[in-house]
């Protein structure tokens, strides 16, 4: 039953949403630990709550999870990971662009029910050469179709020929003729086309290729079997994987905003290398430094805002709402809050600035509502409970630290008394500065000299994959909803009254008293 009058009053005094609440606290900073929800009345079952979120116009995600820039963390296979279970990978700027921008196209290409440009091999070519393309570019697959230098469909090359021992031979030798490769045109393919071709393979048992052509017999496309399959599965999930118009998984890149050798921002390399970005279609750019709220960033955000007026722009990080309105007013789309929370972050140490998150979270979303901008909670996210913490004001989480330890991540395992771990770094950590992340700390050419570390170098223990990490956060987030009678994550903004937690309150909160003999997951 929902609550009278009387008792709704009563409780009032004490959970306040945070209009009312975080006023009263104002010379203290929160952070999630020192405060926690109020449950309300709630016919919501945490299995129905819906978590999608609209960050800008064109970027939707279907889980609020996004993973962080940095190079312990989001290249193309956490991205992958991430985009198949809703959320967006920021695919981090700490290798050269040419590799960033194949890091992107990895992840575009991944999986789709059509394969736009499937790679191709011509007829004189030898089974050696394609043997090392496959080697070089790391290819999982070895069936390619071949085309002439008109583009025109000669044959398919099947993966049982792709075989050293044939390495002398030339693909026009071996290849399977086309008067025997099965092809759709696009106007056969109808307005389903995975329907369509989900019962071409049912029709055609051990076919598990199918090309599109178009009048001139020119290749299109390339559906296989498992990727038909996939989404075919993916439309009954609760959590469908986040894709764009063409059902390619969605891909974010972070860049920075680099300085040329007089200290000005480096208005071509960024263009350049932004326009690349788009046009390997990334969906979303991210301006990624340690202080938003300068000349610089606002610069580069004004620039990338003219220049592809519908591209979304996240840019960061910021703490006041002054700064959101300063980036809302660039031309950014959604704002990254978040200045020294992070598991690996030293901002606060060093240089003794920095906000602690719950407050500044507050202050950016009341600034974003007026501007019409979004933002994202980025860093200090430990557990599920603080994400649904920070969802009481940001539209979506960005996680470092909670991802970093799963296989998907970049970089090698390695054992320590027995137990698993993986490198997990700070981007403003001397190690992440000497190999290019200097100037999303404000410094250029030699990183090593005269240059304070904002950032540590650490260990994660090893993790179950994004798909078992992510089951447990949405399953904490889900439940944090229905406590709170939030069926959508706009409810839950809603919905949300706070209280501030004593230090006996916060021992009280976690496992006390017993024998810790098994965690949650
Ligand atoms: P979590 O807590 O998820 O935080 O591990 C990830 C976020 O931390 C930020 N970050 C840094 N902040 N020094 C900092 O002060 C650093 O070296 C550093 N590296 C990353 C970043 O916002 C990331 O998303």
């Amino acid at each position: 039953m929902p609550a009278t009058k009387e008792t709704d009053s009563l409780d009032s005094k004490f959970y306040k949403p945070a209009d009312a609440f975080f006023p009263v606290f104002s010379s203290l900073g929160l952070t999630y630990d020192d405060v926690t929800l109020a449950t309300r009345y709630s016919e919501v079952l945490p299995r129905d709550t819906q978590l999608d979120t609209t960050l800008a116009e064109g970027l939707q995600l279907n889980i609020p999870v996004i993973s962080a820039d940095m190079d312990t963390v989001t290249e193309s296979r956490l991205a992958i990971a991430l985009a198949l279970n809703g959320g967006l990978g920021l695919i981090h700027y700490n290798m050269p662009e040419r590799e960033q921008l194949s890091e992107v196209s990895r992840v575009k290409n991944n999986v789709h029910g059509l394969i736009q440009e499937p790679i191709k091999v011509a007829p004189e070519q030898l089974i050696g050469e394609v043997l090392e393309l496959i080697a070089k570019k790391r290819f999982a697959f070895s069936t390619f179709p071949v085309v002439d230098g008109q583009g025109k469909l000669v044959g398919l090359l099947s993966g049982q020929v792709v075989k050293p021992r044939y390495a002398k031979r030339k693909v026009a030798e071996l290849l399977t003729p086309r008067s025997q490769v099965h092809t759709l045109t696009k106007k056969e393919l109808g307005r389903d086309p995975i329907a369509k071709a989900d019962k071409f393979f049912t029709d055609h048992p051990g076919i598990n290729k199918l090309l599109m052509v178009d009048d001139q017999d020119r290749l299109h496309g390339l559906f296989t079997m498992s990727d038909v399959e996939r989404i075919t599965q993916e439309r009954n999930a609760q959590f469908k994987p986040a894709r764009d118009a063409h059902f390619r998984l969605l891909c974010g890149a972070a860049v920075s905003a680099t300085r040329n050798a007089f200290g000005e921002l480096d208005r071509e390399r960024i263009l350049t290398h932004v326009g690349a970005l788009v046009e390997r279609g990334m969906d979303a750019v991210a301006v990624s430094t340690a202080h938003g709220h300068s000349r610089g960033v606002g610069d580069a955000v004004r620039m990338l805002r003219d220049a592809f007026p519908k591209l979304p722009i996240i840019a960061g990080n910021v703490t006041s709402a002054a700064a959101v309105e300063f980036l809302a007013d660039c031309g950014a789309n959604a704002v990254k809050v978040g200045q020294g929370p992070g598991s690996i972050c030293t901002t606060r140490i060093v240089a003794g600035v920095g906000i602690p998150q719950l407050t500044a979270l507050y202050l950016a979303s009341r600034a974003a509502q007026k501007k019409k901008v979004t933002i994202l909670a980025d860093g200090g996210i430990t557990k599920s409970g603080d994400i649904v913490k920070a969802l009481t004001l940001a539209h979506a989480v960005i996680c470092g630290g909670i991802l970093a330890g799963c296989p998907e991540a970049p970089g090698d395992v390695m054992e320590i008394g027995g137990k698993l771990y993986k490198k997990y770094r700070g981007m403003g950590s001397l190690a992440a500065m000497k190999e290019g992340s200097a100037a999303r700390y404000g410094h250029t050419v030699n990183p090593t000299s005269k240059v304070a570390p904002e950032g540590v170098e650490a260990l994660k223990e090893v993790s179950g994959s994004v798909d078992r990490v992510l089951a447990q956060l949405i399953g904490g987030i889900q439940s944090g909803m229905g406590y709170l009678g939030a069926a959508n994550l706009a409810q839950l903004r809603e919905q949300a009254r706070f209280i501030r937690v004593s230090p006996a309150g916060q021992r009280e909160a976690a496992p006390h008293d017993v024998m810790e003999l098994k965690t949650g997951s």
